[in-house]
């Protein structure tokens, strides 16, 4: 079979991507435009400022992205471009550039749901995973978990209620006076603390999950004793959301497994995605699964689980091939769904 090239495009929050991948899982190119330091004196993510930075940098971020893969633009088979969900000026920076690719090279163009690209980040990393598997999507945006049926295929079995876990950790880094974006800096602040602060969880009945009231309850604490120890506040704080997180994958999972037909064979893959899943205690939680209950635990290498537009190309490789081509009045839609 023909080699199919992917020139991907990802500009739905404040990293401006490029990148070209081959049939899907391997990354020939990924240039990464971040523009963290540009949001960080703001606290957070300034959506016209995203904008303008996206204008200013797509041209030369593709540009490198070529010849970062050593190829030109008449070796490019497909382009796919993220069109939501996210901040619409930023979306729409990519979409137009990619819809004005396509009609100039007169290649396919096919739109990707950001949420199925940091799915797919780890068939870059995994070369065998393949559907079906559960998946633990968790990002700034986002907390879902998605049932994949098949690589097109999706099931939202639980998502959340209020915060993403992302969120909860930047707005608690935030009071704690940790930089944005406060992630990171809490994974590495609790390594050097322990779980021992007690903190209240949400249990929902469902699949569901709320973070809100931990959030504040962390807030309240650190408002309230200025002096507390930071890195085990940080710590409980990781701990309790580990925890969560797990015991809403492991019911999944087995709810799954509950209305296969037993025909089937039983669904024991977990991938995580999404930038969240970039937290070492929250992977090292995970993995510890594999022992306990007989599980593989997939997560994506570190560059490919906050926003990157390799992701993107491998979703869109597989929108492609199964035919899910968009057509040039491709818009953005800043709040798409899954499914
Ligand atoms: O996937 P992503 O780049 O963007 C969205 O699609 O939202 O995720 C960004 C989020 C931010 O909230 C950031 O704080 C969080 O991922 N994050 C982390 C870590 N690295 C990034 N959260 C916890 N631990 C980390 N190591
Ligand atoms: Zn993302």
């Amino acid at each position: 079979m023909k080699d199919i090239i992917v020139l991907g495009i990802e500009t739905s929050c404040d990293e401006t991507s490029v990148s070209v991948v081959k049939n899907g899982r391997e990354v020939l190119s990924n240039v990464i435009d971040s523009q963290i330091n540009i949001h960080k004196e703001f606290g957070g993510v300034v959506p016209e400022i995203a904008s303008r930075n996206h204008v200013e940098a797509i041209s030369y971020v593709t540009k490198k992205a070529l010849e970062d893969a050593e190829i030109n633009f008449n070796d490019i088979d497909v382009i796919s471009c993220t069109y939501g969900p996210g901040l619409v000026g930023a979306l729409l920076v990519g979409v137009s550039y990619a819809k004005a690719l396509s009609f100039a090279l007169k290649k396919p163009l096919v739109a990707v749901n950001h949420i199925e690209g940091h799915i797919a980040a780890n068939y870059i990393t995994f070369k065998d995973l393949k559907p079906p598997f559960l998946c633990l999507v968790i990002s700034g945006g986002h907390t879902h978990l998605v049932y994949i049926k098949d690589y097109n295929k999706f099931e939202i079995l639980g998502k959340t209620r209020d915060d993403a876990v992302g969120e909860a950790f930047d707005k608690v880094a935030r009071v704690i006076g940790l930089e944005y974006p406060g992630g990171p800096k809490i994974d590495n602040l609790a390594k050097q603390g322990h779980a021992t602060i007690t903190l209240p969880t949400s249990h929902l009945d469902n699949l569901d999950f709320s973070f809100s009231g931990l959030k504040t309850a962390v807030l309240n604490l650190f408002n309230k004793n200025e002096n507390i120890n930071k890195a085990d506040l940080c710590a409980s704080f990781e701990k309790n959301i580990a925890d969560i997180l797990i015991q809403n994958t492991l019911k999944a999972l087995e709810e799954i497994n509950s209305t296969l037909n037993i025909e089937n064979s039983n669904v024991n893959k977990i991938a995580l995605a999404g930038g969240v899943s970039a937290n070492s205690f929250i992977r090292k939680s995970f993995l510890e699964l594999e022992d306990k209950y007989n599980l593989k635990i997939y997560y994506p290498d570190l560059i490919l689980c906050t926003d990157n537009a390799a992701m993107i190309a491998s979703a869109g490789y597989y929108n492609y091939i199964n035919g899910k081509t968009a057509k040039l009045d491709l818009n953005a839609i800043p709040n798409l769904k899954i499914c």
